[in-house]
């Protein structure tokens, strides 16, 4: 509908991105211009060239202190592939998988693909964060493991340490492994640090799959770069899966990964403290909606509010009717398995979110 409007000429304010308006680094730009002068336009290993692996385990040895050798890393072509192999290697038929919602899109579909079944335990009205009790109520003879997302999209919500420890505990006591996206992990603010569940749970290494990725932290969403780190074993059927699928990442991209995450520190840094006032800025002016209820987000780029006390507690409706009357898109909570909520992604300009949020307020105004 957004683009309908804007193709007939509305002034559309679009806060629907799930990805940075910055362009990437100039070290990933460098590195792939220099790639494609050496020729590096060939098949490379179907799990990814040495020097990518070699980069990415010196990330997580400097970032994580956590060690990783190269036949436990795999580079896919972006971090969403990884998710869904390392959901076709763990999940037989029937199988039951822990979601966490608001959830990203892709986990309930991708569990589907592998004809596993999605439990979902809602976190809305805990904070965003799961407890013990929701987690365990959840767990029946058929769990084999959840997948976590921490910063999380579409919350901008942070898992503190003490409820990673949980979550790690009922995964070594229930046998389950744990899909780990922290995919934002870069982009928390103010106090709040992101944590590894590795280093708040070490015992647990050999159930646990990592997610990450150059796409949000280095704004490489295009180049389509990936990786996973877990146990050799599931990394091996995840490779062989890939195999299969798509062999191995563009050889370009995969260079410019190595720009990236060898070169590219100070960008991440300046970028993220740029998200940081912009969230500052949104949570601002959004609070001063009355209606709207919402926590202040301490990580990834997104504003998730409960619309259920306004007159449309409907979420879709509510997207539906600002867009058409105010030209602002923004993305249904329902998207996420939470309806009631509405997102919106601050990964814009200042003069978008203060134009946005204004129509929002006269929109939400008008209401009463
Ligand atoms: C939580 C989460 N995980 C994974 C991804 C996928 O990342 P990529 O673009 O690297 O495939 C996204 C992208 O939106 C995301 O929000």
């Amino acid at each position: 509908m957004a683009k309908k409007l804007k193709a007939e000429g509305k002034p559309i304010l679009a806060f629907s991105a799930g990805e940075p308006d910055f362009v990437s680094p100039d070290a990933a730009m460098n590195a792939a211009r220099a790639a494609i002068d050496r020729g590096e336009t060939h098949y490379t290993a179907n799990s990814g060239i040495p020097e990518l692996k070699t980069a990415i385990a010196a990330y997580y040895k400097k970032h994580f202190g956590l060690e990783y050798a190269s036949g436990e890393i795999l580079v896919s072509s972006g971090a969403k592939p990884l998710i869904y192999e390392a959901l076709q290697a763990l999940v037989d038929p029937a199988d039951e998988v822990l979601v966490f919602a608001p959830a990203w899109v892709s986990y309930v579909e991708q569990i589907g693909i592998a004809e596993g079944v999605t439990i979902v335990v809602d976190t809305a009205d805990t904070g965003f964060v799961p407890t013990k009790e929701a987690v365990e109520r959840a767990l029946s003879s058929k769990t084999v493991g959840m997948i976590l997302n921490t910063p999380n999209n579409p919350t901008g919500a942070a898992y503190d340490e003490a409820t990673l420890r949980m979550l790690a505990d009922i995964a070594e006591k229930n046998d389950l492994w744990i899909i780990y996206d922290e995919i934002y992990e870069r982009l928390v603010y103010g106090e709040t640090k992101h944590h590894n569940i590795l280093n708040v749970a070490p015992g647990i290494r050999d159930r646990v799959i990592l997610i990450n990725g150059v796409s949000k932290a280095f704004c490489m969403t295009g180049w389509r770069i990936g990786y996973a780190l877990g146990p050799k074993d599931v990394i091996d059927k995840m490779d062989d899966i890939q195999g299969h699928l798509t062999s191995n990442a563009s050889s370009i991209a995969q260079w410019a990964a190595v720009g990236a995450l060898e070169g590219a520190e100070n960008d991440v840094e300046l970028r993220r403290a740029e998200f940081e006032k912009r969230r500052d800025l949104i949570f601002d002016l959004l609070s001063e909606i009355g209606g709207l209820k919402l926590a202040k987000p301490t990580g990834a780029f997104y504003a998730f509010f409960d619309v259920r006390e306004t007159p449309i507690p409907d979420d879709v409706e509510f997207c539906k009717q600002l867009l058409a009357e105010k030209y602002v898109a923004l993305v249904p909570g329902a998207a996420f398995l939470a309806p009631g909520f509405v997102r919106m992604s601050y990964a814009c300009s200042e003069d978008d979110i203060r134009g946005g949020v204004a129509r929002l307020k006269e929109f939400v105004d008008a209401l009463r």
